[in-house]
């Protein structure tokens, strides 16, 4: 595996433009399997779990290619409905399949699906919600069949708004005659753009981004070119660079509204932020002060996806900050290499309390995760000295060569 050298102490200084949103295109690449006709996606970023659910499709029968930064898919000749075990076990999304599948198919065979080892990840809920529009699900060997020839449109309760069970239920009742109801949905930006892609096809989803959905029956789908939403992740880890590299970086296609919970943690810390509907900028010239609590909630609250990369800022800002990680139970996996750097974190069950230090020294960490190798990265940018960040084919999961993006805003990073 790949390894980033980082020589910290540059600002992050420039104009970057943001790639469309990892979590926004994997649930998209599924829903093309609603249509037997030719959907182009715009501006995909070229990351390694994006070929993997085009890889899926292609194994199952589908047309499924990248033209530079279109993805161009076809899946009217799908012949397989079983997706492939070992790469279900490498990526989370794969299991985002299943609702289109039985939507369109009426019956589907799925591994129980891998991604970040950051929590058990069960898909509980989304079985439990197929199983109340009446799919029959058989579990065994740690494949799941299920049989939706008795699926029915209803309403469907979450007990926990989970992104991936609202995108997967959306998506099975497309074609479900009557009305479906998710109530408790999650109201994730990805979400809205789920949505905003099926209706684009000529379905019927209502209220995406509430913790209401009603999706009306269609009787089938036309293709689209479609181009996703902003990556408000990556944003947000580029915003949370500058801040602590006490730069000047402005990023294009970005929406202020989808990163609001950082925006004003990156305030109370000192930064001079600014945004218009396209673009943020941010600039910091001081030592940041601490957050004194962050708490990790669904969206609208402060992102899980963004803990690792804002805990590492709490590192070197001056003051105490308690960080407790409310959506995964073994999310700070990062923490025992930053402590390799000087941080003084502790941690206990979900909370972590940083206690700032005035600078980090380099050091050789190790990536165990996508979010939380970011938040390494990072601090290897302000870090004295030489670090060396290993394992970075987590990090190419979600970020385009993170290293050539950082570099042009001025970073000294290569990948080795
Ligand atoms: C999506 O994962 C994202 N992944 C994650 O981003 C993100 O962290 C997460 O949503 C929360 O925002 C993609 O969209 C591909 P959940 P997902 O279902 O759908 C529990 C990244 O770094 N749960 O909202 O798996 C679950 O254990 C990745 O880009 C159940 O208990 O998240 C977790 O504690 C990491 N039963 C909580 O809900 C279920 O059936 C949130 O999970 C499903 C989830």
């Amino acid at each position: 595996m790949d390894s980033f050298v980082i020589e910290g102490g540059n600002p992050l200084i420039g104009t970057i433009e943001v790639a469309s949103a990892k979590n926004a295109v994997l649930p998209i690449i599924a829903a093309t399997i609603l249509t037997d006709e030719e959907v182009i996606i715009n501006k995909v970023p070229n990351i390694s779990d994006v070929d993997k659910m085009l890889k899926i499709l292609s194994l199952m029968g589908a047309k499924a290619m990248r033209e530079e930064d279109k993805v161009i898919i076809n899946t009217s000749n799908i012949s397989r409905l079983e997706i492939p075990s070992d790469i279900a076990k490498e990526i989370r999304s794969s299991i985002f399949m299943l609702g289109p599948l039985l939507a369109k198919y009426k019956k589907a065979r799925v591994a129980y699906p891998g991604g970040c080892d950051i929590g058990s990840r069960p898909i509980d809920l989304h079985l439990a919600g197929l199983s109340e529009l009446g799919v029959n699900i058989n579990e065994d060997y740690g494949f799941i069949d299920c049989d939706a020839k008795n699926m029915h449109s209803g309403v469907v309760h979450l007990d926990f708004p989970s992104v991936g069970a609202t995108e997967n239920l959306l998506m099975s009742a497309v074609f479900l005659k009557g009305k479906t109801t998710i109530l408790n949905s999650a109201k994730e930006p990805e979400i809205v753009d789920l949505a905003d892609f099926i209706n684009s096809l000529g379905g019927k989803v209502y209220g995406a981004g509430t913790s209401t959905i009603t999706i009306e029956g269609v009787d089938r789908l036309s293709g689209a070119e479609y181009t996703p939403i902003p990556d408000r992740i990556i944003a947000g880890t580029y915003l949370i660079g500058a801040a602590m590299t006490r730069g000047k970086v402005r990023l294009e296609n970005a929406k202020f509204e989808d990163v609001y919970a950082l925006l004003s943690k990156l305030r109370s810390a000192g930064c001079n932020i600014d945004y218009d509907a396209n673009s943020i900028y941010i600039e910091n010239s001081k030592r940041l002060l601490a957050c004194p609590s962050i708490e990790t909630q669904p969206y609208p609250g402060f992102p899980t996806d963004l803990q690792a990369q804002i805990l590492a800022m709490q590192t070197i800002s001056d003051g105490i900050s308690v960080i407790t990680e409310n959506l995964f139970e073994t999310r700070f996996k990062h923490v025992p290499e930053l402590l390799k750097m000087g941080a003084k974190v502790t941690t206990k069950d979900r909370m972590a309390i940083v206690r700032g230090v005035s600078r980090l020294h380099g050091a050789e960490i190790v990536a165990s995760d996508l979010r939380g190798g970011a938040g390494l990265v990072l601090a290897g940018l302000v870090a004295k000295g030489q670090t060396i960040v290993r394992n970075v084919s987590y990090i190419d999961r979600g970020y385009e060569r993170l290293e050539d993006s950082l570099s042009c805003l001025g970073a000294d990073i290569k990948r080795v």
